[in-house]
Parts: structure tokens; sequence; C-alpha cells
């Protein structure tokens, strides 16, 4: 595996990639790399003939309070994680690199950041796209690789290719759990031995408004109390929302379906945690 600091570097590796024929498979983190990364990791090496990764903690998507200073980093086991899954190429540049200066000209998301994580972090979603879209314009991927647990950034990734004609294809990849359910998470690292008992929670509360739909309900407040009942019992769990959306514009149900996204977000502790399910 080869590492690399500079844009110049990358884009002479991949278009020497292209020009071998190689199709570029990516998969853009930001560290703290996990069995969720593994797996993004193992599909992007299974699809194409060159992969690349990128590790970089994006300042743009992190709000005033929130934790860019503390935010893991760790670059030797990353690279380790890297290697171990075949990784052709990391990109692991520095900040001056990506944004030599902040940048003027950004993303903004439109109405799909109104919603659930766009309102409870602003500016994220919008962060998130400016920093893709430079990624992907870096690398020039035929495929990139997001994890359908960040199911927001997943419709917002998939809405700018769409709308800005990228010539990229995203590809989603299933949310790794613990044996649990807890989804795996950089920031699980966060939580205290209890509070990781007490996570379980979220993923058994979805289960929950799951389970409600598969038993037949239909009306979508019915299978979101099914998973917030659960949520709202459950000790030093504080939830921000349980909502059942439409995958691709979150906007709210109307009638459940199969397809859409029943997605939560709660405090346990200090740590704010994100999961979803897909009926
Ligand atoms: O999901 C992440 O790790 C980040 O949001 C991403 C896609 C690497 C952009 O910084």
């Amino acid at each position: 595996m080869r590492e690399v600091a500079s844009s110049a570097e990358l884009g002479a590796a991949t278009d020497a990639a292209r020009q071998r024929g190689a199709g570029v498979g990516f998969v853009p983190t930001m560290g703290a790399l996990h069995a969720g990364h593994r797996a993004l990791l193992a599909r992007a090496r299974a699809e194409n003939g060159f992969v690349v990764a990128s590790v970089f903690v994006n300042p743009l998507q992190f709000g005033p309070a929130e934790d860019l200073a503390s935010y893991p980093r760790d670059r030797e086991a990353d690279l380790a994680v890297l290697a171990a899954e075949g990784t052709d190429l990391a990109f692991l540049p520095a900040e001056g690199e990506v944004w030599p200066s902040p940048p003027e000209i950004r993303l903004r998301v439109g109405g799909l950041a109104d919603r659930l994580e766009g309102l409870a972090r602003p500016g994220h979603l919008d962060g998130v796209a400016t920093v893709v879209a430079k990624l992907l314009h870096l690398v020039g991927p035929s495929r990139a690789y997001f994890g359908q647990k960040d199911a927001q950034q997943l419709a917002v990734v998939r809405r700018m290719v769409e709308d800005l004609a990228f010539p990229n294809q995203i590809v989603a990849c299933p949310t790794v759990r613990e044996p649990d359910g807890l989804a795996v998470s950089s920031r699980n690292a966060y939580l205290s031995a209890t509070e990781r008992e007490r996570a379980t929670a979220l993923y058994r509360a979805l289960s929950a408004g799951r389970d409600a739909f598969r038993a037949g309900r239909r009306d979508p407040g019915a299978v979101e109390a099914a998973a917030r009942d659960l949520l709202e019992g459950a000790p030093g769990v504080e939830p921000d929302y349980v909502a059942l959306v439409d995958p691709a514009t979150f906007e709210p149900a109307k009638q459940a379906e199969a397809g859409q996204v029943l997605a939560t977000a709660a405090r346990v502790g200090r740590t704010r945690l994100i999961d979803n399910v897909i009926l």
C-alpha cells in the first residue's frame, strides 16, 4: 500500500490506474477505522482494480460545539486497517492540503438538510457535501462507498451526484453491528462500559418499530411510537428524534412502506449516537 499526502501524487496515481484500465474504488473516511469501514473497503476491493481510501477529519462538517478537536485520531492503526483490507493507495492529507484557506465556495444542501441530522447539526450536511465533492474530484473514482448507517449523509451524497452530474457511482453498504446490535461507530469509543451497554437501546428501539411494521402497522406514528416508547424507557438514554422517512428525500412518511428508513438519534451520556433500519 502506498501512502500519499498531496493531491498531485494522488492524481498521478489514480490517472495511472485508469490508464491501465483499472476501475477506481474510493472509500472516504475520517479515520478511527472500525468494522464498518472494513466492510466498505472489502466491497471496494472486490469490485475495483484499484482502491483508494482517504483519512481526513473535515473541519467543515463540525459545529463550533462539536468534537472536532477530540475526534479520535490514530494514524498508525488506520494505516494498518487500510493495508490489511488490501487498499492500494491511502490519501492522508493535512488540513491545508484540502482547504489551503477556508473555501469561499461551498455546497448548500436544500430541504434534505432541513430535517433530522440537518436540524440537529446545522451546517453539518453542507460540510459533508462540500468535502465529498472535493474528494470525488481529486480521486475521480468509478465507484465511491458509503455506509447506510449515515443514511441522511448517503441521501445527500446521492442527490449531489445526481443534481450536479458527478460521473461517480455511489455504492451504499449495510450497517455493520456488534453482536448485541449496536451499530459500529467511531463515536462508540467515547462510551463508558455502562454507556456502551445502554447504547444497545437504539437498535432495540428501531427493531421494535420495524417489528410493529412487520406486524401490520402502517400508520407512521404507530411505527415511530413503538421505537420511541422503548427508547424513552431506557435508562441513561436521552432520545433526540425517532422518525420514519423517505430514504431519498428524508420527508416524513405518510404511510409506512417497505424501503423507508426508521431513523433515530439519542444521547447516551455525553455521546450523541445515530442509527437507522430500513423497513
Ligand atoms: O462519513 C464520514 O466519515 C464523513 O462524513 C465523510 C464521508 C468521510 C466526509 O468527511
